[in-house]
């Protein structure tokens, strides 16, 4: 019998990107291969994000592009995981009755008995937050050669309920996998081609599967032979404790990159936001990691408008950014998401937040860009993913996560090299190969 074919489409943050690899190889099991064109499908599954009011109506404008498909060949299955899932459940199939599945992020290892019973003409819905852990019913995977780069999800969930995110709603309680499976994955991964590894959770410096915690797990990965690189993300600011500061120091397999969330440089809004730090206490934190890792490229999440956001708080956040330095950042203007706590406060005007978030993008773009101009005279490390865009070329990342351009015939996707920066352009740099 001919494969059945899925097609997957990943919306929102890395962790869906590792969720999706995870749900095609439970599926993969039940005889589907992935394919890239939702044309050729036999189901398609959309791995939703529910953070910003746009990203989930994105789901629903996509649902609509599907309409013919579906009207054209009524055995094409349609289904929807992730946290819009999680959050609106049976909702999703009453206001798009073309779907057939609605899955949660906690309940993807049952998308195979999920997937046999929409074959057989019923509709299935599961948002469950089960006792069985998901990653155990994920055995089996297929040994396929890999990228050089991967994911590997080692904490899930968040108990910080910060008030303006949906995540603790969606992905559940925190969670931690134990390091001995966080290991035995990342050997696979190795043997596979894999040679950097970035660790995630969604706080993933709060996890506690190893006795050293995030740090413990850290120095226990960096003794696998052939794993070259390794990062971590997200982190929250409370749960950097000191082991894993003076990691970033000791461990040469970290990689000097580090992204760290503030929000908001006014205390005022921190504590409204329910961050349980000021700003001045995430300064000091950075100035401990610099100490550690003098090179350390910093990378930030900021909101702007939140609810009772002044003139002057949005200032303190333009002076928190000045402090620190970015070598790259994410904005973006608040949204009210349903169930949260600032949704109910007064809100900032739209045009107020459009102004802000420019002004906010200018700096950051400034700073980030300085930053990247910095680099060029400099050597640095180049871990190589795929050919450029122009022929001969080689792109790679170096270990500050800039993209970085080399014309080479004798480089391949996996190969780490010492690269001469020799210039800087809007979004990569271009080296030159210097062995000595
Ligand atoms: N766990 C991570 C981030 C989760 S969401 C952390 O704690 O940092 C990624 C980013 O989306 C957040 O850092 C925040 O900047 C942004 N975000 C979350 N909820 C939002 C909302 N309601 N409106 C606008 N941005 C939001
Ligand atoms: Fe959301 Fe805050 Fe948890 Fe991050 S720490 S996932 S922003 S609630
Ligand atoms: Fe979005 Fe869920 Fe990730 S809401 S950012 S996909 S945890």
């Amino acid at each position: 019998m001919a494969p059945k074919k899925l097609y997957i489409k990943t919306y929102g943050c890395q962790m869906n990107v590792y969720d999706s690899e995870r749900m095609a190889e439970a599926m993969g099991g039940e005889g589907y291969e992935t394919t890239e064109r939702p044309e050729d499908a036999d189901m398609i599954l959309l791995n939703t994000c529910h953070i910003r009011e746009k990203a989930a109506e994105k789901v629903y404008s996509e649902l609509g592009r599907y309409k013919g498909l579906k009207a054209a060949r009524p055995d094409l299955k349609i289904g929807v995981a992730g946290c819009v899932a999680q959050a609106e459940g049976e909702e999703i199939m009453r206001r798009q009755p073309m779907v057939d599945l609605v899955v949660g992020p906690q309940s993807y290892h049952r998308l195979p008995e999920m997937e046999a019973k929409v074959r057989s003409g019923g509709k299935a819905l599961d948002t469950d937050f089960p006792e069985e852990d998901k990653f155990d019913h994920l055995k089996g995977r297929p040994k396929a050669k890999r990228g050089p780069t991967a994911f590997l999800t080692v904490q899930e969930g968040c108990d910080k309920f910060c008030a303006f995110c949906v995540v603790p709603y969606t992905r559940g309680a925190e969670v931690s996998r134990p390091a001995e499976r966080v290991l035995t994955e990342a050997r696979d991964l190795v043997e596979r081609g894999v040679r950097e590894i970035t660790l995630l959770g969604q706080n993933v410096n709060a996890y506690h599967g190893h006795d050293g915690g995030l740090a413990g797990l850290i120095h226990a990965l960096a003794e696998v032979d052939g794993l070259e690189r390794i990062r971590f993300t997200t982190s929250h600011p409370n749960d950097m404790d000191e082991a894993l500061i003076e990691a970033h120091g000791t461990c040469d397999k970290l990689m000097p990159y580090l992204h760290l969330p503030v929000q908001a440089g006014s205390d005022k809004i921190l504590k409204r936001m329910n961050r349980q730090h000021t700003a001045e206490q995430y300064l000091r934190l950075i100035e401990r990691l610099r100490a550690a890792r003098p090179d350390l490229h910093l990378s930030g999440d900021f909101i702007v408008g939140f609810p009772e956001e002044t003139e002057a708080d949005f200032q303190a956040t333009l002076d928190l950014i000045e402090a620190v330095e970015y070598g790259s950042a994410f904005s973006f203007k608040y949204s009210e998401r349903p169930g949260t706590p600032a949704a109910e406060r007064p809100q900032v005007p739209e045009d107020e937040k459009d102004d802000r978030l420019q002004r906010l993008q200018a700096l950051l773009t400034k700073q980030q860009r300085s930053l990247q101009d910095a680099m060029v005279g400099r050597d640095v490390h180049v871990l190589f993913e795929k050919p450029g865009r122009l022929p001969g070329q080689m792109v790679g990342k170096s270990e500050y996560l800039h993209a970085v351009h080399v014309e080479t015939s004798g480089i391949v996707p996996g190969d780490l090299a010492r690269i001469r920066i020799e210039s800087s352009g809007p979004n990569s740099l271009k080296g030159v190969m210097n062995p000595l």
